[in-house]
């Protein structure tokens, strides 16, 4: 049996993109790379909790004794995410998408000489972490969610914080001269109900081993690795 702060916890990890479909060929995707999200898991997991880690199509390997659920849209990381309830800690790092392409093409979407090209009409996704926050006799413990902004990231986060319903955010700057999305270093400012706290630049595993002992102090308060 598992060892450690948290076990006996299950937590559920959301992490990389999604994938929104067009036609069979072609999707809209971002940048994430699902580095951030694989650390935590990883950090939870050498904690002693039970993972599951709901995944978007990424290129990292997966990882030992952490349950993967491979997904590629929002819709189906929603279902993923459902399925694995109840959980303890909930940690929303996937970069899901905002909007889905409407009524996806089943077939090629074509090239015809002389015609305009196709317009994309979208529709929002399911948001997620919303739904993981809302009160409920599901509702995790703990419920985390990420916010990648360009501006003024702490206001954006404690805001953001308020209107989904989590308990913490995990706040960075995702400017493209930061390197942060996509790269290997993270500088966040953890938003909680007691306020912010700027941690220095480190590496993305360096910032999941912090969350996951700031995670375990939250349910054994005199826990300190
Ligand atoms: O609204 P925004 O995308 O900036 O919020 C980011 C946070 O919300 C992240 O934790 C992300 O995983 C989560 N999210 C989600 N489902 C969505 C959009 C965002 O879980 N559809």
């Amino acid at each position: 049996p598992a060892t450690g702060p948290l076990a006996g916890r299950h937590a559920l990890v959301t992490a990389g993109p999604t994938h929104e479909p067009i036609d069979p060929v072609r999707y809209l995707a971002n940048r994430s790379s699902g580095r951030q999200g694989y650390e935590i898991a990883e950090s939870l997991a050498a904690l002693g909790a039970r993972v599951t880690l709901v995944s978007g199509p990424v290129d990292l390997p997966p990882l030992t004794g952490v349950t993967l659920r491979r997904v590629e849209t929002a819709r189906q990381m929603l279902a993923a995410c459902r399925d694995a309830l109840p959980c303890d800690i909930a940690v929303c790092a996937a970069a899901v998408a905002d909007w889905r392409v409407a009524g996806e093409a089943t077939s090629k979407i074509k090239k015809t000489a002389g015609a305009p090209p196709p317009t994309l009409t979208l529709v929002p996704n399911p948001d997620i972490l919303t739904e993981l926050s809302t009160p409920g006799p599901n509702r995790p413990a703990l419920v985390v969610g990420f916010a990648a902004e360009t501006d003024t990231v702490a206001q954006h986060a404690a805001a953001k914080r308020q209107r989904k319903g989590c308990d913490w955010i995990v706040a960075n700057d995702v400017r493209p001269e930061t390197g942060i999305m996509g790269g290997m270093e993270n500088e966040i400012i953890l938003i909680t109900g007691d306020g912010a706290e700027q941690w220095p630049r480190m590496d993305k595993q360096d910032v999941a081993a912090h969350l996951a002992d700031r995670i375990a102090t939250f349910f054994t308060p005199d826990f300190s690795s």
